[in-house]
């Protein structure tokens, strides 16, 4: 099993637990970190739609929970037939503890993949560069 296997198989099991009732659209996600945990995260829905969370949320959120924050790699699932990409917001999540070349494994309940990196989802991130030079 390639290393990556275990990162999309721990998305594929959180995936099944995601509330999307509205959308009917589960997605699972779970990141690794540099020291070799997993964490994963599915889609939680709300009736009042904007109040739903990402799957990419809810496993940064459960990373920093366990009192880490620095992701290594990123897979995420959907049953859709072509791999789902990270929303907008996600991707400047990601981008908060990952490196620009970290990767990302887009995968499909039906076995499709395809791998990016955070860098090519996010091109010319907001940074605390950004932030720090025009602090008053
Ligand atoms: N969704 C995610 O959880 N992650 C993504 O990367 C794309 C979209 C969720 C949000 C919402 O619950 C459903 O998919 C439909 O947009």
């Amino acid at each position: 099993m390639r290393m990556t296997d275990d990162l999309i198989l721990a998305a594929k099991a959180v995936r099944e637990n995601a509330h999307a009732p509205y959308s009917r659209f589960k997605v699972g996600a779970a990141v690794r970190t540099g020291s070799g945990k997993i964490f994963a995260g599915c889609n939680v829905e709300n009736v009042a739609y904007p109040e739903g969370t990402c799957a990419e949320a809810g496993a940064i959120a459960a990373m920093c929970a366990h009192g880490e924050y620095d992701i290594v790699e990123v897979a995420v699932i959907a049953g859709s037939p072509d791999p789902v990409p990270p929303c907008g917001g996600c991707r400047q999540k990601l981008a908060e503890f990952a490196a620009s070349s970290t990767p990302v494994t887009m995968a499909t309940v039906d076995g499709g993949q395809m791998t990016t990196t955070v860098g090519e989802l996010l091109p010319g991130a907001f940074t605390t560069d950004h932030l720090n030079s025009g602090a008053q």
